[in-house]
């Protein structure tokens, strides 16, 4: 069956990331829309995620040869079609059936790499049945080792390519609208979500047409959890509060493959990662969900950067909404940048050809900002290309 049977019907004219967000918040289940669009308590780390971009400007260059541009790149070693990947996200399958499997192969088929969040509804094998290329699979850092074990033995069965380790989780920052809104995966029946989901038929009619409900890599392989279709539960439960870098490098033993750490802010921490043998991290704050109050990731790269030198490949995520973003964020010294919220928005606005449109939309962008910038291959964009304020970084006591 395709995303929409009446896709016959005119499509709205999709020209950037945000017409996404308004469809999506008009197809989904508030509950659902919700959860992607919070940040924790005051949510100023979210906002500001996003805002701390507006702050730096691009440097305009004119009569340079901008023809023959490329995007194309390598994260980890392996070749992209632009240096982003879609980040983890939990209940995808949840915003648009088979959400994760959809936004799989939107990402194979652009050419940029896909990783599943270990608490998605579709399970590892399901997405690696439905795929050709191999993704990357998300892992939070659990009590459990023998759940900890399965899943990277799980990961490395589906033939993924890389295993990213979340270390800023272990304990869920609150998000008002989830408790308000009782949030789980499937959605518990309430006349107010009822009525809700009444008003959202095409998301309806796909979710009666899959079994996949449920949080697929936990239901059924996780034990001691007392309700599986919880986030909030499950994360109190299972989550290990007490991780250490030593946990960590438990866990690097337990899976061999190329290793990618997410959610440094720190210099201090990201020294660790290099020594706990990992390949790339990722300077988030979990796109403003986890510590609220956290400098924005953004702001935090370059001390991150000025500590690991070339120690370690460095990635960015969080405020990531448009190939400007995305091209700033490199010009900062990122090798690469994740997005999140952009790409939920268009698997919830439109199934997989969404996802593809949000691809196609950041890469429009940064092809036609890196050419308006003089520069014609993404790899060798530097700060040249930027106007940064002299305090951009801070320089905090
Ligand atoms: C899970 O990672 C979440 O942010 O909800």
């Amino acid at each position: 069956m395709p995303d929409f049977p009446w896709s016959s019907l005119p499509q709205p004219v999709i020209t950037e990331i945000e017409d996404l967000r308004r469809l999506y918040r008009r197809r989904v289940p508030k509950m659902f829309y919700d959860y992607t669009e919070s940040g924790s308590w005051s949510e100023q780390t979210f906002r500001e995620n996003s805002s701390d971009f507006d702050k730096l400007y691009f440097r305009q260059r004119v009569a340079m040869n901008m023809a023959g541009r490329s995007t194309a790149s390598t994260m980890i070693g392996q070749d992209v079609a632009m240096p982003v990947a879609l980040a983890p996200v939990g209940l995808t399958g949840m915003q648009h059936f088979d959400g994760e499997i959809k936004a799989a192969r939107a990402a194979e088929a652009f050419g940029v790499p896909f990783c599943l969040s270990t608490m998605s509804i579709c399970s590892i094998e399901d997405v690696a049945s439905h795929t050709s290329a191999p993704f990357w699979m998300q892992v939070y850092t659990l009590k459990d080792d023998a759940f900890m074990q399965n899943l990277f033995d799980r990961a490395k069965e589906a033939k993924c390519s890389a295993a990213v380790i979340t270390v800023d989780l272990q304990l869920l920052g609150q998000r008002h609208r989830d408790v308000k809104n009782g949030l789980s995966a499937p959605p518990k029946l309430t006349a107010k979500s009822v009525a809700n989901m009444m008003t959202k038929a095409q998301w309806g009619m796909g979710m009666l047409q899959t079994k996949r409900r449920f949080f697929g890599n936990i239901v059924g392989h996780a034990s001691g959890v007392t309700d599986p279709s919880s986030l909030s539960t499950w994360t109190a439960e299972a989550f290990d509060q007490s991780l250490d870098w030593g946990r960590i490098r438990q866990f690097r033993k337990m899976w061999d493959g190329p290793l990618i750490i997410k959610g440094i802010m720190d210099p201090r921490d990201a020294l660790e990662a290099c020594n706990v043998g990992a390949d790339a991290i990722i300077v988030s704050n979990h796109g403003g969900r986890q510590l609220d109050g956290a400098l924005s990731s953004i702001r935090a790269l370059e001390p991150i950067l000025d500590a690991v030198g070339d120690r370690i490949e460095v990635h960015i995520d969080s405020g990531i909404r448009s190939g400007q973003d995305m091209l700033k964020a490199v010009a900062m010294g990122a090798k690469a940048a994740w997005i999140g919220r952009a790409w939920v928005y268009g698997l919830g606005a439109m199934g997989q050809p969404g996802v593809t449109k949000a691809l196609e939309v950041i890469h429009k962008e940064l092809d036609t900002t890196m050419g308006l910038c003089g520069r014609t291959d993404i790899r060798s964009v530097d700060r040249d290309i930027l106007l940064v304020p002299r305090d951009f970084s801070g320089d905090w006591a």
